[in-house]
This record gives C-alpha cells, sequence and structure tokens, in this order.
C-alpha cells in the first residue's frame, strides 16, 4: 500500500486507488415504544435496576407486520435518498441479521426485489452485534479490488422475535430497528481505512439462539441445557466480561493498521450494548466517554442495527464533519468482535444531483412490489393449470417422448 494524504491525514493507499467511501445513510425503527415501567408489568424487575445496571431507558418493538426486511427495507431506502444513486446502481446488497424470517430466501434477497435493484448480489452475514462492521468491510473490501463499484450494507433486527419475555436477564435489553449505508468507490482518499476482525467460537455457549438444524433438536421446545428453540439465551456478565477486555484492544488494533491514533479520531461509535460497557471502554482507552455516541438509551440493544443506528443520529446531531476519523466497534455473539476506521466525507466535488431522482426511485419500488405480485401469479396460474391437465394427457406424452427416445 501506499501513502496519500488528505487534510493532513496520511492515507495507507488501496494497491489499484479505489477508496470505499460512505455516501448514504438512514435508519428505521419501530413507533412502538416499550419502556422500563412497561416491562416492570412483564418481569421482576423495576426502571431504577435497569437504567443504573444497563443505561436503557426504553426501546421500540415491531407491529405484527414489521420484520427484519420491512424494517431494513425502510432504513435502505433513506440511505439510497442521502446517497442519491438509484437502487439498479447498486452492485451489492448484504444485511447483517440474526434475526431473519428464513434460513433462505435471505433478508438481503428480500429487500433486493422491494428496492428493484436488479443488478445487486445479495445475502446475509451472520455475525451477530458485530455483523454490521464485519459487512462493511466485506463491501469495502469488494469495492476496493474494483469488483464492484457500488454497496448497500443494512443492519436489521427484530430482536423481540426471539426473546424469552419470562427471562429478565435478557428481555430487558434488547429492542427492534434497522440502519443502512451506502458504500462508493471512489479515487479521492478517504472512506474506510482499515478493519479488525477477530472470532473466539470457544465463547459460542455464552450468547445464542438455537435453531432449525440444532443437533439437540429432536421435536421438543426445550433443550436438555434449558434453551429454547429459537430463543436467545446469555450469560450476562461473562459477555460482560469478554466486551470489556475487546473493546479497547480491538480499537487501537484498527487505528494502528489505518496509521493513525486516538488522538487523530474525532467520534467512536461503539455497539450499544451496555452504557457501563462503554464507560468501561473509555476508561481502558484512557479517553473521556464524551467520545462516544451513546443512544442505548433510547432503542437498547438492537444488535447488527445499534451502529448504524447511532451512526444516523451521530450525523443528524452533527457530531460528525468532512474529513472527521470515525471508528466503529462490534462485538457480541459467536464471540465476535471488530473495529474499522473511516474517515468521513466525500472528497470530490458532488456531482449536480439529478432532480428527477427521487421520482425514479420511487417508480422502482412501485415497479418492483407490482413485479413481485406478477411474477407469483403467473407462477400460481402456471401450477393451476398443470395441476389441471388429465393424468392421462400427461402419461400420453410421456409415452410419446419414450417412443421418439427409442426410435433415435
Ligand atoms: O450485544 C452483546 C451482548 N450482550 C451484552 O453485551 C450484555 C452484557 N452483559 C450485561 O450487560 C450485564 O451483565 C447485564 C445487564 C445483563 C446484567 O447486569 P449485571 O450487573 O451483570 O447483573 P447480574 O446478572 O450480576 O445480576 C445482579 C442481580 C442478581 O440478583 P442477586 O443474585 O444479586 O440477588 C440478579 O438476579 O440483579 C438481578 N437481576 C435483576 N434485577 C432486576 C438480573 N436481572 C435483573 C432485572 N431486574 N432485569
Amino acid at each position: 500500500m501506499g501513502i496519500t494524504k488528505r487534510n493532513g491525514f496520511a492515507i495507507n493507499a488501496p494497491p489499484n486507488g479505489t477508496y470505499a467511501h460512505i455516501v448514504g445513510w438512514g435508519m428505521a425503527v419501530p413507533e412502538t415504544v416499550l419502556t422500563n415501567d412497561d416491562l416492570a408489568a412483564i418481569v421482576e424487575t423495576n426502571d431504577e435496576w435497569i437504567m443504573s445496571r444497563t443505561g436503557i431507558r426504553e426501546r421500540r418493538i415491531a407491529s405484527e407486520r414489521e420484520t427484519s426486511a420491512t424494517l431494513g427495507l425502510k432504513a435502505a431506502q433513506r440511505a439510497l435518498e442521502v446517497a442519491d444513486i438509484l437502487p439498479t446502481e447498486l452492485d451489492l446488497i448484504i444485511v447483517a441479521t440474526s434475526t431473519p424470517e428464513h434460513i433462505f430466501p435471505s433478508t438481503a434477497s428480500l429487500i433486493q426485489a422491494s428496492l428493484g435493484a436488479s443488478k445487486a448480489g445479495a445475502f446475509d452475514l451472520s455475525a451477530a452485534c458485530s455483523g454490521f462492521v464485519y459487512a462493511v468491510d466485506m463491501a469495502a473490501q469488494s469495492i476496493r479490488a474494483r469488483g464492484i463499484q457500488t454497496a448497500l450494507v443494512i443492519g436489521t433486527e427484530t430482536m423481540s422475535r426471539v426473546l424469552d419475555w419470562q427471562d429478565r436477564g435478557t428481555c430487558i435489553l434488547f429492542g427492534d430497528g434497522a440502519g443502512a449505508v451506502v458504500l462508493k468507490g471512489s479515487a479521492g482518499a478517504g472512506g474506510v481505512l482499515s478493519a479488525v476482525l477477530r472470532s473466539d467460537g470457544t465463547g459460542g455457549d455464552l450468547l445464542g439462539i438455537p435453531t432449525v438444524g440444532s443437533l439437540d433438536m429432536d421435536g421438543a421446545e426445550t433443550f436438555t441445557n434449558g434453551h429454547q428453540m429459537h430463543k436467545m439465551y446469555m450469560n450476562g456478565g461473562e459477555v460482560f466480561k469478554f466486551a470489556t477486555q475487546v473493546i479497547g484492544e480491538s480499537v487501537q488494533q484498527a487505528l494502528h493498521k489505518a496509521g493513525l491514533t486516538l488522538n487523530d479520531v474525532s467520534l467512536i461509535v461503539p455497539h450499544q450494548a451496555n452504557a457501563r460497557i462503554i464507560q468501561a471502554a473509555a476508561r481502558s482507552l484512557k479517553i473521556d466517554v464524551s467520545k462516544f455516541m451513546c443512544n442505548l438509551d433510547r432503542y437498547g440493544n438492537t444488535s447488527a442495527a445499534s451502529i448504524p443506528i447511532a451512526l444516523c443520529e451521530a450525523l443528524e446531531q452533527g457530531r460528525i464533519h468532512d474529513v472527521d476519523v470515525v471508528v466503529f466497534v462490534g462485538f457480541g455473539g459467536g464471540l465476535t468482535w471488530a473495529s474499522m476506521v473511516v474517515q468521513w466525507g466525500a472528497p470530490e466535488p458532488e456531482e449536480r444531483p439529478n432532480r428527477f431522482n427521487r421520482q425514479r426511485r420511487q417508480i422502482s419500488y412501485t415497479l418492483a412490489r407490482w413485479r413481485a405480485r406478477l411474477v407469483r401469479l403467473s407462477r400460481q396460474i402456471n401450477e393451476m393449470i398443470a395441476r389441471s391437465r388429465p393424468q392421462r394427457g400427461r402419461m400420453k406424452r410421456l409415452r410419446s417422448k419414450v417412443d421418439r427416445f427409442d426410435l433415435d
């Protein structure tokens, strides 16, 4: 890697001179608010305990009609709006989620269809609360390698669907929501400067959601180890220890890789799990906690969505400016953890936005909806026709095929 300079920062230049910039961002959260007092009516807990041990005051809960795909779609549409690009310009969509509706189709494919992103590949990425940082790194690497030009990365969760609402150790922590970013290749220095991704599967039993394919399944709702199918379990104390150990080291590693130090950093956007974890990270890095973005009081832990949601709110609050260096740090199930250094702002003069793009995006979403309906309808009609054909006719056709084959 060579070194280029941008506003005083020496930046490791990718070998082929293409940088991956974040050019759009958006978030979406459900309207329903669940406060600590509401929770106290469900499990034996209280506002004072939750506030003092976690910093969480309330969280959002998805309605019956909301899913990780619908929330992710809304966040994605807002990110495309900010980036002012059309869905057809997307080459890749990655969705980081632990709460998909299906193992497959991926949530990314569902969102791809709803956007009308007809030229994009799409897949889900499973790295729990570190998923968003992992996914941005995958997209940025593809852009820097010039495999693609434009990518959409979404972190989206409906944690409320995998919580055991009897377990006060977990149900008070989590919430639902989605955040998204658009990444674009550019010759201008900056964007994603470095990332460090790590995993330690020996801690896999500390935090998880058993699902189809579990060895212990055998039709039982509760496994021999006490875990429930499709419900989250967590050893809170051990996860707390792990998180406070890895954050500082991981942030330092990513900064070192980017050739920067903590002094260059304007803002750290951490995974929003617990205010005490963020305070411990600030202590271990010997920096003021005000250098961390923190909005978990209003959303709780939204897993893979927490970093992009916090990023959107930091931007909205004017806490990030052009050329600022921002660090993302995620940690969670796997165990996994990841840090990323990003230099903010598009380094090139903005192209004049096409004033018809907004309408074109709306048309794309409407057409995508109708296209999906038509494709499904025509498939159903074809199936009905095939089923209504008399069996004898089918046998006759089969026999004539065999006869033809014999003659050949
Ligand atoms: O996304 C990444 C994954 N998750 C995390 O990062 C979570 C990491 N862990 C944590 O944030 C904390 O460990 C928790 C918030 C989950 C728990 O906080 P803690 O300070 O570690 O509490 P604890 O589990 O040690 O429990 C302390 C006491 C216990 O009572 P006793 O045994 O001292 O009488 C618990 O039974 O608090 C009790 N307790 C509660 N009391 C009221 C546990 N949960 C609750 C509750 N309300 N919700």
